[in-house]
């Protein structure tokens, strides 16, 4: 297997790399090729901070890695994704069961707001009719909320609104909505875009328990962010066409003290981006 770049020098034991990226190109309607030839893999039990200026595909990579790209209309990849060693693009992959084992929150996530708090975290698991299983509701939730630092202040208003809680309140409800299904991974699209810094912490706080059970992929626009939860840092560019490059993929104190890319310094330093 092949990493990138540091990664290689890094002594990543192979067996560790839990999602894994080859030749994976992704392309909207009319063939539009959106991001190229990304070979990347994702450690388990990691946090890797997804990075790079707007446009640059992240989101789309994301979404590669789940399958929930492939809702788009017109929307098709090249290349395969590995998870645990097997390729959820491969014929008899169950782009169902790929979704629940690679939960994501997305970006500008909201709970439903008219369903109550408790019905938002059990949604994934009724629209799978996941709910026959002897598992009480409250019981899933309370495991998600508490996974989610949520529960302490929720469980005493569990028949309100979503839509009742805080911004930050309301990002934390997502996360459990994701952690609910039990995934395996756990893609989270710039999660504190719209916090205040003392929210913003609380999710990279709980991004830093939930890495001890889960490997987590996480797009953000905010380098102390990355600095501050990410084991691994990503940085995607688009090219002179506008097609989403990995650029570099190394240990995030690597990246941010001697980046391999003169790109990923001018952006890290702020040059452009
Ligand atoms: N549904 C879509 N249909 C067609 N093109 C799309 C679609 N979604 C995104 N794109 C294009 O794919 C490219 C990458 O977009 P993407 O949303 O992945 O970027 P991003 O890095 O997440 O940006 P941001 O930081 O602004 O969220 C852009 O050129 C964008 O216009
Ligand atoms: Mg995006």
């Amino acid at each position: 297997m092949s990493f990138q770049t540091e990664l290689d020098s890094f002594d990543v034991p192979e067996a560790k790399a839990q999602v894994e990226a080859r030749s994976l190109s992704i392309y909207y309607r009319g063939k539009k090729l959106a991001v190229s030839d990304v070979n990347v893999a994702f450690p388990r039990k990691t946090v890797t901070a997804l990075i790079g200026p707007s446009g640059a595909g992240k989101s789309t990579l994301l979404r590669a890695l789940n399958r929930i790209h492939e809702l788009a209309d017109g929307a098709s990849v090249e290349g395969g994704v590995l998870l645990d060693g097997t390729d959820i693009y491969g014929p008899g992959a169950d782009p169902v069961l790929v979704r629940q084992r690679i939960g994501m929150v997305f970006q500008q996530a909201t709970p439903f707001p008219t369903m109550s708090i408790l019905d938002n975290v059990t949604a994934g698991l009724r629209l799978r009719g996941a709910l026959g299983n002897g598992l009480k509701p409250i019981e899933i939730a309370e495991k998600a909320l508490r996974q989610a630092a949520l529960w302490g202040e929720v469980k005493d208003v569990l028949q309100r609104n979503g839509g009742s809680l805080s911004g930050g309140q309301q990002q934390r409800l997502c996360i459990a909505r994701a952690l609910a299904v039990e995934p395996e991974v756990l893609l989270l699209d710039e999660a504190t875009s719209a916090l205040d810094p003392i929210s913003t912490l609380q999710i990279e706080e709980l991004i830093r328990q939930l890495v001890e059970e889960y490997t987590i992929i996480a797009v953000t626009h905010n380098m102390q962010q990355a600095a501050r939860v990410s084991d691994f840092t990503a940085f995607l560019l688009g090219d002179e066409h506008g097609v989403g490059r990995l650029i570099e993929l190394a240990p995030t104190n690597t990246i941010f003290t001697k980046p391999a890319d003169k790109r990923t310094e001018d952006y890290i330093t702020g040059r452009f981006g």
